[in-house]
């Protein structure tokens, strides 16, 4: 959907995901949300946020896993993705602490591997992800999934393009700052979830926009793939939808 702004479009999102969590509170289940970070997002978390504190919405029945964080990262620094999350919104919601899970940027190097399957088994364990939120890097990245990523990889520890440090070096002090890897879900991650919500927004998208939702399937766009699931959606504004 194309929406005048991204105000307008993160409040569309957030309606999706407060009916969501209401209707699962009312056959008393758990709502399972796989959750992004980077710019994109900011504006939805304010608006749950809002949710919460002007409409009552609960996250008491809500279960997230994050998609990716930055390898090594002290849970604590500016730059985590945890501290994002926390920042933008577990702080400021009701959702329980245990039912909150980022993968973890201080794990030692020799635990990676069990770490990664371990958050497989944890998300298969909560029943899977109702609704899982994307952005999209600027070489059609989704998660930390570069392209090459295959459509059946998994939670791992991954290269970040030389593109993506360039792209996200206006949080570290300096590019060199910028950590080379990160641990990210994987495509067949975002794959199983029931549903799937893309969000992008400004002109500086349109084109990868455009090659992600109308080009062919390709792993050289990993968000390309995501045209083979079938509860998908583009939340657009007008500027990032220019191309299409
Ligand atoms: C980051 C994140 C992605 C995000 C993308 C776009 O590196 N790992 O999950 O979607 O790049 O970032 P932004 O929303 O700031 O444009």
């Amino acid at each position: 959907s194309i929406h005048g702004n991204l105000k307008q479009g993160s409040a569309a999102v957030a309606q999706e995901i407060a009916s969501l969590i209401r209707s699962k509170q009312a056959k008393n289940e758990n709502c399972v949300l796989g959750l992004a970070t980077g710019s994109t997002p900011k504006s939805l978390y304010a608006e749950l946020v809002r949710l919460h504190r002007e409409e009552g919405l609960s996250f008491k029945n809500v279960i997230t896993f994050n998609l990716d964080e930055y390898y090594p990262i002290e849970h604590d620094a500016l730059q985590s993705y945890n501290r994002f999350m926390h920042v933008n919104l577990f702080d400021h919601i009701d959702i329980d602490p245990k039912n909150i899970h980022i993968p973890n940027g201080e794990i030692p190097k020799d635990k990676i591997k069990s770490h990664c399957i371990q958050y497989e088994e944890l998300i298969e364990q909560s029943g899977g992800i109702d609704l899982q939120i994307l952005g999209i890097g600027n070489n059609g990245h989704i998660g930390f999934n570069e392209p090459g990523s295959s459509i059946f990889s998994k939670t791992r520890l991954v290269t970040l393009d030389n593109s993506t440090r360039i792209a996200n070096s206006y949080e570290f002090p300096t590019f060199s700052q910028v950590p080379r890897l990160a641990i990210t879900m994987g495509i067949s991650t975002i794959m199983k979830a029931r549903r799937v919500i893309l969000m992008a927004w400004g002109p500086a998208k349109a084109p990868v926009v455009q090659k992600a939702a109308e080009g062919h399937v390709d792993e050289q766009i990993p968000a390309s793939l995501l045209q083979q699931h079938n509860e998908v959606s583009f939340v657009l504004d007008e500027a990032a939808a220019a191309e299409l």
